[in-house]
């Protein structure tokens, strides 16, 4: 008797790039297309920031970060095709792109404990599916093996009118500063990521023009 083939293994798409640089647009626009389950990491990383405020802990004071790590529940899901984050079962929703969590974000996600506990939670996902994952170090520390790999970018001053659009105060020069200068898994490109800037596409030209990248990296692209 010939054994029952293995089903297919779960695989990650990664995609990386600086504060606005339209990552979690294309993300998300590649999830719905392709049927995957979209993770934001970001937002586990402003989750954590967002719990720490509120127990007036010092976002500088590593030690009582990674205390208080020890004691929360920090609860990973899907709501449909998009992540969740809840930390003892409250979800911070909008609170999260709030002034205070994006001033202080970068130092919470600098501390090699947050780094650890929520690495783990985001390899988790795909124990459940396949995943589009965007954040800063997706290609070159959580899946550095997948073969889909984009780093997005775009120009500083287009990023810093989008978020501006959005109507947040963010700091975003400051954010990529940190974000890349730090010792743990900082913002690169990672080997094998290919690079697509997103200054001069629509939505829908950066969809198209990062399907074609995923096709080159071997990704099975069902046409339609
Ligand atoms: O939406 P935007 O690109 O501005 O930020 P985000 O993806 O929500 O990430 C917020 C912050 O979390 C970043 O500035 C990083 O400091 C941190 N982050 C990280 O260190 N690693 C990730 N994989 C994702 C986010």
């Amino acid at each position: 008797m010939t054994p029952n083939p293995s089903p297919a293994p779960h695989f990650a798409i990664a995609i990386d790039g600086p504060a606005a640089s339209g990552k979690s647009t294309l993300a998300r626009l590649l999830a719905m297309r392709l049927g995957l389950i979209m993770v934001n990491s970001g937002a586990m990383y402003r989750a954590i920031t967002w719990k720490v405020l509120q127990e007036n802990i010092d976002p500088q004071d590593a030690g009582a970060v990674a205390g208080l790590l020890d004691r929360i529940a920090i609860q990973c899901g899907c709501d449909g095709m998009m992540s969740t984050i809840a930390i003892d079962g409250i979800d911070p929703g909008d609170e999260l792109r709030g002034e205070a969590i994006n001033g202080n974000v970068s130092v919470i996600a600098a501390i090699p404990a947050v780094r650890e506990k929520l690495i783990d939670l985001q390899r988790g996902y795909l124990a459940h599916a396949s995943i589009v994952m965007e954040g800063r170090d997706i290609g070159s520390v959580v899946f550095p093996d997948t073969p889909y790999k984009i780093y997005v970018d775009a120009d500083e001053e287009v990023r810093a009118a989008r978020r501006g659009d959005e109507g947040q105060i963010d700091s975003i020069a400051q954010r990529d500063a940190a974000d890349s200068k730090r010792t743990a898994a900082p913002l690169v490109v990672a080997a094998g990521a290919v690079i697509l800037d997103t200054s001069h596409h629509t939505i829908e030209s950066g969809v198209a023009a990062a399907l074609e990248i995923l096709k080159q990296q071997g990704l099975a692209i069902i046409a339609g």
